[in-house]
């Protein structure tokens, strides 16, 4: 039987972090095409000023989905979503899927009421979240981690180099040390690069917590909005990736070929 897809979805991150939610997505929509986009020139977001972010992604989000022409958008990425969603969404004619901090699912699950929020530099010191955690969970108290190394671990990774467990120590230890570290029951990952460090982050700590991340959310409202865009079934084309910059080289394409990846390639677009 010949696969059919219906729809196509841009999937955009820094790195190889919207592959977390790219499993969420083919859970629940195994027959969408994804094209898949890391700007590897622009690699770590979560160091760059809000300036910067805001005057690359809009123009880069209308250049690819004009190359690309996706029904719809996933900006599979906190750093992106929390600082640019709104100029993103200005710029396109497509629905644009952001990927925000879980604060309010980790607001209901937590009994302590002490919630870490383990996020790129960038997106913890954003309005969006503050915004998010007045909004849902005023009641909750919350510690605030920006690592950029947790991103370079989960890089590393996904190409296959072992990973020390003392480097993921070093970055979540402060979390936990502190005042109220003891009390932490739930920590956001909010950064989706870091559901692709889960077991190694799990067994870093000697407290029992949950890990919340928006992955499957996001997949839930990509199948809605699929479901509300009434498109016809198409052959399957097969699902690829682009990496952005000069030295785009494919050696993470063992780890997208796993998420269903048939083929990597580079782009030159700046
Ligand atoms: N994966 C991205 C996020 O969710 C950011 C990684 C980076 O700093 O480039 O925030």
């Amino acid at each position: 039987m010949k696969k059919i897809s219906t729809g196509h979805a841009l999937i955009f991150d820094s790195g190889v972090g919207g592959l977390s939610v790219v499993t969420e997505i083919i859970k629940l929509n195994p027959n969408l095409r994804l094209t898949y986009i890391a700007d590897d020139n622009f690699r770590p977001y979560g160091e760059k000023t809000e300036f910067q972010l805001k005057n690359r992604l809009p123009r880069l989000l209308w250049e690819l989905t004009e190359t690309f022409k996706p029904d719809l958008a996933v900006i599979a990425c906190n750093t992106a979503s929390t600082t640019a969603l709104e100029e993103i969404r200005g710029v396109l004619s497509i629905p644009v899927i952001g990927v925000v901090p879980a604060i309010k699912p980790a607001a209901t699950l937590s009994r302590t009421k002490t919630i870490a929020v383990l996020g790129t530099p960038g997106t913890v010191k954003r309005r969006y979240v503050d915004e998010l955690i007045n909004e849902h969970a005023s009641d909750c108290r919350f510690i605030l981690q920006g690592s950029v190394n947790l991103v370079d671990i989960a890089e590393k990774k996904m190409i296959g180099e072992k990973i020390n467990k003392e480097w993921i120590k070093t970055e979540i230890t402060p979390m936990f040390s502190g005042q109220y570290g003891a009390d932490i029951d739930a920590v956001v990952l909010a950064c989706t690069h870091f559901p692709l460090l889960l077991e190694e982050l799990k067994s870093s700590v000697n407290q029992t917590v949950s890990w919340i991340d928006s992955g499957d959310a996001v997949a839930r409202r990509v199948l809605s909005i699929i479901q509300t865009l009434n498109l016809k079934p198409k052959k399957f084309e097969t699902n690829k990736v682009f990496l952005i910059g000069p030295n785009a080289c494919s050696n993470r394409f063992k780890a997208f070929k796993s998420y269903g990846f048939e083929k990597v390639t580079g782009l030159l677009l700046d």
